[in-house]
């Protein structure tokens, strides 16, 4: 079974992957961390996140840049979203992705183009949403917790102008599939937001529901 997942920044796309695939005992993948290290590279390298052939050249990074916490961080998704929109980076990543998702057994992938262009063939599609003001709520409350002293207006400004980005680029814009499930999480808590998550893809399914 293939479970596609997209969404924008901030949505809890990623929460509810991992939780799916922990409940139907599938692999996970990130999507965005593949475009996080290609930011991360371009910027390692000294290069020019808005020059298509630095950002192809970054494409070649080791795989163990995958697991560097650095990855995670806010500049790297603000650069992530700069280099995603470069056509001949989409092209090198996408072979990657496809293989994951069509290993035997199926896989649960979270992104912005799951649904559209990675696994069109995904049996079920959640595209996972949240007022801009909510996404920028948790990330300002995560970036709390974290000890980060960035301002909510600042973050909230930058999810918008991410949602931008993503949204209007020509190769793959971030965009519901026709046949993709809309689960709005503004006034979801994490839990429920989860189990809708689950009750959408045994309905699109037919999995019987467990526990
Ligand atoms: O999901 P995350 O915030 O880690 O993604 C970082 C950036 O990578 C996004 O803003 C988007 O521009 C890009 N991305 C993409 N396609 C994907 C996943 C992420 O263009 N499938």
């Amino acid at each position: 079974m293939i479970i596609a997942v997209d969404g924008p920044a901030a949505s809890g796309k990623g929460t509810i992957a991992r939780a799916l695939a922990a409940h139907y005992g599938l692999p996970h993948l990130d999507t965005g961390l593949l475009y996080r290290a290609v930011a991360w590279r371009v910027l390692q390298d000294g290069g020019d996140p808005e020059s298509e052939s630095d950002a192809l050249a970054a494409c070649s990074f080791e795989d163990a840049v995958l697991s560097n916490p650095a990855l995670k961080g806010e500049e790297t998704g603000r650069v992530a979203s700069i280099v995603s929109a470069h056509p001949l980076v989409r092209a090198a990543l996408i072979k990657r992705q496809k293989s994951f998702a069509q290993q035997p057994g199926g896989a649960v992938l979270d992104g912005r183009d799951i649904g559209t262009v990675i696994a069109p063939e995904a049996d079920a599609k959640l595209f996972v949403t949240a007022t801009p003001q909510t996404r920028a709520r948790r990330r300002h409350d995560e970036m709390q917790k974290a000890g980060s002293d960035g301002s909510y207006d600042k973050v909230l400004s930058d999810i918008r102008a991410r949602d931008r980005r993503d949204m209007a680029r020509e190769s793959a814009p971030l965009a519901q599939a026709a046949d993709a499930h809309l689960l709005d999480t503004t006034y979801l808590s994490i839990d429920a937001a989860v189990q809708r998550a689950i009750a959408l893809v045994d309905e699109r399914t037919g999995a019987k529901p467990q526990g």
